[in-house]
């Protein structure tokens, strides 16, 4: 299941196959869909924990309002992916609380 139109990103052109790191594993995605996409298209549902409670976070508004899907792209933490373009050799890491990397 892929977006092949997203509400702010608009019309998502058509496949050129990148891939991405998530969390030490190689994911395959097409240049320019929102990394969480790729992420759905993968299997991968977790974005980030909670700093108080440590609860799991993913996509929620799939429009950049609600900051469930942050994670850390390129070592910059609170990434929104639902807006973020994939592009090839990125690397995304699963966000814990405010920021720090997750472990591995
Ligand atoms: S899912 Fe709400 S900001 Fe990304």
């Amino acid at each position: 299941m892929r977006i092949e139109q997203h509400p702010i990103l608009g019309p998502l052109p058509g496949a050129r196959e990148v891939t991405l790191r998530v969390d030490g594993r190689v994911v395959t995605a097409r240049e320019g869909e929102p990394i969480a996409a790729a992420l759905a298209a993968a299997g991968i549902r977790v974005h980030r924990y909670t700093a108080k409670r440590s609860e799991a976070r993913g996509i929620l508004c799939a429009i950049g309002q609600c900051t469930d899907c942050a994670m850390i792209v390129n070592g910059v933490a609170n990434v929104r992916t639902c807006i973020t373009p994939v592009a090839d050799g990125m690397v995304v890491e699963t966000q814990r609380g405010v920021g720090r990397r997750s472990e591995p």
